[in-house]
């Protein structure tokens, strides 16, 4: 291969290979924020090395086009199939572990996910987030902390999950009420509690494009049983997190990379008797006690 010179505008001409990788990277140069300029160069070097080492098609680099086209089309202001995309192919908890290299002792961070949903409705400790979702009740409470041990009283937590049949609420059409979601704040010992249901796995949403990447992949769409948290308090970093049933079989093919093992917890199965908060309960039910540790900004 002839070696070409990194040239200017006036010079772009008759390159290829790795001649061009360098004109291209070269043609940011100019890019007055540094941080930017050394994006877009290595994004170019990376783009182009993983064109060269597939030897990439014409109807590959196409079919590519089109994949990204759709993803696009897919999303609206309840979907964003990019995200789940990014999820997909583990970007996402690789960008989480770059960017949340916690001290030991923090609760670790986890994907954000598709469901979040801002403006959710205001809860008391010890309320039930439920709101009819279908499930076996669940209780879960614990300890806003920071990592030297100290309660964090007020910190805020929003809480969404699936129900029982693994869907979140604004996965079913024409429900008028949040179910299995809602906001509340620790108490003046930074203690929380809540009664839900007993999260199920669930499929990703699979009627996209990322559908049918795990499909041609032959990977499992499922993402073990899981409550999502997003806790904030004055003076320490969010925390975005989740936790996970340990009973759950998915644990290890999670379809977005997204378990830690310091996030998997025992849901306790009870039947019957009296809950921790003295409600009597009937049939059977789940209790879980997790901690929620944040770091200092
Ligand atoms: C979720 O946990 O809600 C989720 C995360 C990534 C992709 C799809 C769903
Ligand atoms: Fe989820």
């Amino acid at each position: 291969m002839t070696e070409q010179p990194a040239t200017g505008a006036s010079e772009r001409r008759n390159l290829a290979d790795a001649g061009l990788t360098r004109a291209v990277a070269a043609s940011f140069d100019s890019t007055p924020d540094p941080r930017l300029r050394a994006v877009l160069q290595a994004l170019v070097r990376h783009l182009h090395a993983f064109a060269s080492e597939v030897e990439l098609t014409e109807d590959e680099w196409f079919a590519g086009i089109r994949f990204l086209t759709r993803t696009g089309h897919k999303c609206d202001d309840k979907r964003q199939e990019f995200v789940m995309a990014s999820d997909v192919l583990g970007l996402s908890m690789l960008v989480i572990g770059i960017n949340h290299r916690h001290p030991t002792g923090a609760t670790e961070s986890t994907v954000f996910g598709p469901f979040f949903v801002e403006g959710s409705r205001a809860f008391e400790n010890g309320d039930d987030l439920a709101n009819g979702a279908p499930g076996i009740p669940c209780h879960v409470r614990g300890v806003v902390r920071s990592v030297t041990g100290d309660p964090i009283p007020g910190a805020h937590l929003e809480i969404w999950q699936a129900d029982e049949d693994g869907r979140y609420d604004v996965q079913y059409e024409g429900l008028d009420e949040p179910r299995g979601r809602g906001h509340l704040h620790a108490d003046d010992q930074g203690r929380y509690s809540f009664w839900t249901v007993h999260p199920a796995a669930y499929p990703i949403p699979t009627d996209g494009p990322v559908g049918e990447l795990l499909e041609a992949a032959r990977r499992s769409p499922m993402r073990p049983a899981h409550i999502h948290f997003m806790v904030t308090a004055p003076g320490y970093q969010t925390l975005i997190t989740h936790v996970f049933d340990e009973a759950d079989e998915h644990l290890d093919t999670d379809a977005v990379f997204g378990v830690r093992s310091s996030l998997v917890a025992t849901f306790h199965r009870h039947d019957g008797g009296a809950g921790p908060d003295g409600r009597q309960m009937s049939d059977a039910w789940s209790s879980l006690e997790f901690d929620l540790v944040l770091a200092r900004d």
